[in-house]
């Protein structure tokens, strides 16, 4: 059911409040701003009898596997691929582990090197995805202790897993992934926060502070929904440009990827995500008057770079679509377009800065006549490689 939506692409982007206040729900306590991840089953125990577990002992168990482990694989595919890159940032800053994440297909015929002592996550939204399946079953074969982030319970790749937690969105019916993707972010956020706790990297009054800034994320989103009426109007102008390039740093660079992502299966239009840094080496070739540049610029610690990659892409003649934090007056002197995010933690900044990429694309798709719920060669679920 639409619900009075146009499309279940739109229900689903004003679905992602209640969708990350679900995954985020059963991990985080609201009283004493502390994480404990709720009945993951390491101890053994089929998918449908999680919720018998009694919760403290696995609790423990979860403990005791994080604090065994010296590296983190994470495989995954297309948008949730982008998630697990995010979730690199957060792993590596908020729990001091090693993490490396691949492209489901690349893993699973690299013959890769699995050393002792890994955990090895997937992240699939439908839990049947073809390469990430293979995957998760040639980890286990080599021996890696593995956990599933999945939407569906009780699909193949959830069943396969030794480990499982859950996205919680609720059915996503689009062929666009977009509440998966910011529940996938909450759960990683927990995941982190978790094993930065549980290995001795994050003191309690830092978590405290992480633990909030995550619950906030629902309210925050709610405000930023409103850029649906502003690109509805904006589309037609947007429509013209040639290629649009999409560049962040840190976590804004695989926000930069998705948003490329988005466009390119929704409006068929040619985008392309980059590391702001990488600019110089290449895409700065491809800048004039009808190239569209997407700056995720948050003001953060990597903000006066950011800028400064912006005003060359400007003086090549690129027109700028920027998304800053606040009422930036600087970012909206130098852009054609600017999108105010509100001020959030460097941990979930891309929870938000997605959404005004989800709807770019949505309303240019909508406005070029396109099926965005259904985009031309494309299905939900890739049961095939
Ligand atoms: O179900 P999965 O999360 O494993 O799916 C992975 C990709 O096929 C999926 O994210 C795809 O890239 C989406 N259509 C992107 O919007």
């Amino acid at each position: 059911e639409k619900q009075g939506f146009a499309h279940y692409m739109l229900k689903e982007i004003y679905e992602q409040p209640r969708a990350v206040a679900s995954a985020i729900e059963p991990h985080v306590n609201p009283e004493t701003f502390s994480v404990a991840l709720k009945n993951v089953g390491f101890g053994g125990v089929s998918v449908q009898k999680l919720d018998e577990l009694d919760s403290k002992a696995d609790w423990a168990k979860t403990q005791e596997m994080f604090k065994g482990i010296e590296r983190v694989f994470i495989i995954a595919c297309g948008t949730s691929f982008y998630a697990g890159l995010i979730g690199k940032y957060l792993f590596e800053q908020l729990a001091r582990i090693p993490v490396e994440v691949d492209i489901a297909s690349e893993f699973r015929y690299r013959n890769p090197v699995i050393p002792p002592k890994t955990l090895v996550m997937t992240i699939s939204q439908s839990g049947e995805t073809a390469d990430t399946l293979a995957a998760i079953r040639m980890a286990k074969e080599m021996g890696a202790t593995t956990l599933s982030v999945c939407n569906v319970r009780n699909s193949t790749i959830d069943r396969e897993a030794h480990g499982h937690l859950y996205m919680n969105s609720g059915p996503e019916i689009g062929v666009a992934s977009t509440k998966a993707f910011t529940s996938t972010l909450a759960v990683l956020n927990c995941i982190a926060i978790a094993l930065g706790r549980t290995r001795g990297a994050l003191d309690e009054k830092t978590e405290a502070e992480l633990v909030k800034s995550i619950m906030a994320v629902p309210s925050q989103m709610e405000g930023v929904l409103a850029f649906d009426k502003y690109f509805e109007e904006a589309a037609s102008g947007l429509k013209l440009f040639r290629g649009f390039l999409y560049m962040g740093r840190g976590t804004s660079y695989p926000i930069a990827m998705e948003g490329a992502l988005k466009l390119k299966e929704l409006a068929y239009m040619h985008a392309e995500g980059y590391a702001a840094g990488e600019m110089k080496h290449g895409p700065l070739a491809l800048i004039d008057e009808r190239m569209a540049i997407v700056m995720v610029a948050p003001t953060d610690h990597l903000y006066e770079k950011t800028i400064s990659n912006l005003e060359e892409a400007r003086a090549r003649g690129g027109k700028i679509i920027s998304i800053g934090t606040g009422d930036n007056e600087k970012l909206r002197a130098i852009s054609e377009y600017y999108l105010a995010m509100p001020k959030a933690h460097w941990t979930t900044h891309a929870l938000l800065s997605v959404i005004p990429l989800q709807l770019m694309s949505y309303h240019l798709a909508c406005s070029l006549g396109y099926d965005v719920d259904q985009p031309r060669n494309l299905a939900k679920s890739v049961t095939v490689e």
